[in-house]
């Protein structure tokens, strides 16, 4: 075996988010471009020398070259051990897990999350902090600084580590674990969660469908619902990890996982339904005929928390995104305990948890979590809701119905226009940011502008401040419409508009929150003039 330091010249690294670089997948496959940006992780994190690190993907194709590649780097690099997923298989909060757990001193996971997968699809790299969370703008700043000045790293030349058995080997001096994906995860959601409970619920001949999507959550969920918990075989559905997804967009929403929908609202319906995102930090809950929102299901969640041993004696406080619907501020309240609004994006959480404010915390992206690691979870969620229902003995329908009697429900969409050119939407923004001071005490269709603003966030914890992450228009009746141009898109812009309205008559509540919102959807478009700016007639995705 020989130790390489090969000269490069840097790549035109786009900056990391703090979901690591995204990329499609031949840009990532070129000569030295992976190699590159492993070498500016470990350089830009003050060297691999001595470190220990987790190693991981979801399976995605060039998961199994990459990880190959990454082992040769750290070895060459002078780690000393890195734990690796079995087939170099790990879900994201399964390697957040393992980070804090192993207290290594951080983890890479190879991922795009719920992007398409496949050889001229995406692929991502992303570096994970000894908190196991996504490293903070410092860290993805000093990688990409990094990115744009390295002209060498280094690499060993070995043959392909067989990472289909488990136990220890060693690479050039390095120590290579190689761990069963699943158990340690298993075990934390045995700590968690009422297993017993969960175990008669099934035997009860309660019945679910999880559809993995093709990603990385198969593996997790077969081993945990059907093995642990009894779910019936085939419970678990499209369970093995394929390198291009079976084709599809691993997003668990109501347009990707259709087939899923299309079931809950059958005559064949089984009694609950989930399903999670490519690398497993997403997750989407629907009963027999009802959809529950991610926000609602935060909301629900934590009303519920002290059903679920790992939270029985109560919630410390919840957190939610700005754009995330306000129902959880109402639980907030009635538990007395304090509600944190943060900017969209999961690094936002990890401060609150850390210093222990926050126990729950969750986006309407989908996104649904906790103190236990530092990512979303889908898979936790899914077990959340499962021990809800078991100790409830209620089907979802009645535990929403019972929810918004007693909190008023927070009726809420997003409607996105995507591939929006690109001046039309900065122009958008602009002329809402200008006219924000003559807003409030204006009338739109019916309803009372109470305030209106363009939210910034101060970190209780670190003191820094986030500006411009979304402008609030605000009602009367605690109706709100939110603006915002998604951070993720890649064509032109997307521009979301977030629209809730508050309703607290029992007698009042209607199924199509469509219809609920149709005033409030009107006077989004007067006050932003989306139609005349963006060309658009209506969105092209509504969830
Ligand atoms: C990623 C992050 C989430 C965030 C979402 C926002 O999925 O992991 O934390 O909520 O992006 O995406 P957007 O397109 O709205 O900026
Ligand atoms: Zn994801």
């Amino acid at each position: 075996m020989t130790r390489y330091v090969v000269a490069t010249t840097p790549i035109d690294g786009q900056k990391p988010g703090t979901s690591g670089l995204r990329k499609k997948t031949p840009v990532f496959m070129q000569p030295h471009y992976l190699e590159n940006f492993v070498q500016a992780i470990f350089t830009g994190t003050g060297g691999a020398e001595g470190k220990t690190y987790v190693l991981g993907g979801d399976g995605r194709y060039f998961n199994d070259r990459a990880a190959q590649v990454i082992l040769r780097m750290a070895a060459a690099n002078g780690a000393k051990k890195v734990i690796v997923g079995q087939n170099a298989l790990l879900s994201t909060p399964a390697a957040s897990n393992l980070i804090r757990r192993r207290q290594t001193d951080g983890g890479i996971i190879m991922s795009a999350s719920h992007n398409p997968g496949g050889p001229t699809e995406d692929f991502g790299v992303k570096f994970n902090t000894a908190n196991g969370g996504p490293a903070p703008e410092s860290i993805t700043e000093a990688i990409f600084e990094q990115t744009k000045t390295l002209s060498e790293y280094a690499i060993c030349e070995a043959q392909d580590v067989d990472l289909s058995k488990l136990g220890v080997t060693t690479l050039f001096g390095m120590e290579i674990e190689v761990v069963d994906p699943v158990v340690d995860y298993h075990l934390m959601m045995e700590e968690i969660f009422d297993f017993e409970a969960i175990r008669d619920l099934f035997a009860s001949g309660f019945t679910m469908r999880f559809d993995a999507m093709h990603a990385v959550t198969g593996p997790y969920a077969k081993a945990i619902l059907e093995g642990s918990l009894g779910a019936p075989e085939g419970s678990v559905v499209n369970a093995v990890p394929s390198p291009d997804f079976g084709g599809g967009h691993p997003d668990p929403n109501p347009i990707w996982a259709k087939p899923l929908m299309d079931l809950m609202f059958s005559c064949d319906a089984p009694d609950f339904g989930a399903a999670s995102d490519g690398d497993g930090d997403r997750n989407m809950i629907v009963g027999r005929n009802t959809y529950v929102t991610p926000s609602d299901s935060l909301a629900v969640l934590a009303a519920n928390a002290t059903l679920v041993p790992g939270y029985k004696d109560g919630l410390k406080g919840v957190a939610r995104s700005m754009p995330t619907s306000r129902a959880l501020d109402r639980v907030a309240e009635a538990l007395d305990i304090p509600c944190y609004e943060t900017p969209t994006g999961w690094k936002f959480f990890g401060n609150l948890l850390d210093a222990g404010r926050a126990t729950l915390c969750g986006e309407e992206s989908a996104g649904t979590g906790s103190d236990h690691v530092r990512e979303k979870d889908g898979l936790w969620a899914v077990l959340f809701w499962l021990n809800v229902l078991a100790v409830r003995q209620q089907s979802v329908a009645e535990v929403m119905a019972e929810h918004w009697a007693k909190f008023g429900r927070n009726y809420y969409s997003r409607h996105d226009f995507e591939a929006v050119d690109s001046d039309a939407a900065n122009g958008l923004m602009e002329a809402l940011r200008n006219r924000l001071p003559n807003q409030p005490g204006r009338v739109v269709e019916g309803m009372t502008i109470e305030a209106a603003d363009e939210f910034a966030y101060d970190d209780p914890v670190d003191g820094s401040r986030s500006e411009h992450q979304g402008i609030r228009i605000m009602f009367k009746d605690g109706g709100r419409i939110v603006f915002r141009l998604s951070g993720t898109g890649t064509e032109g812009a997307t521009l979301r508009v977030y629209l809730e309205k508050v309703e607290t008559n029992v007698a009042a509540l209607q199924d199509n929150p469509q219809n609920a919102l149709s005033g409030i959807i009107a006077a989004a478009d007067k006050l932003a003039e989306i139609r005349l700016r963006t060309g658009r007639d209506a969105p092209d995705v509504i969830t």
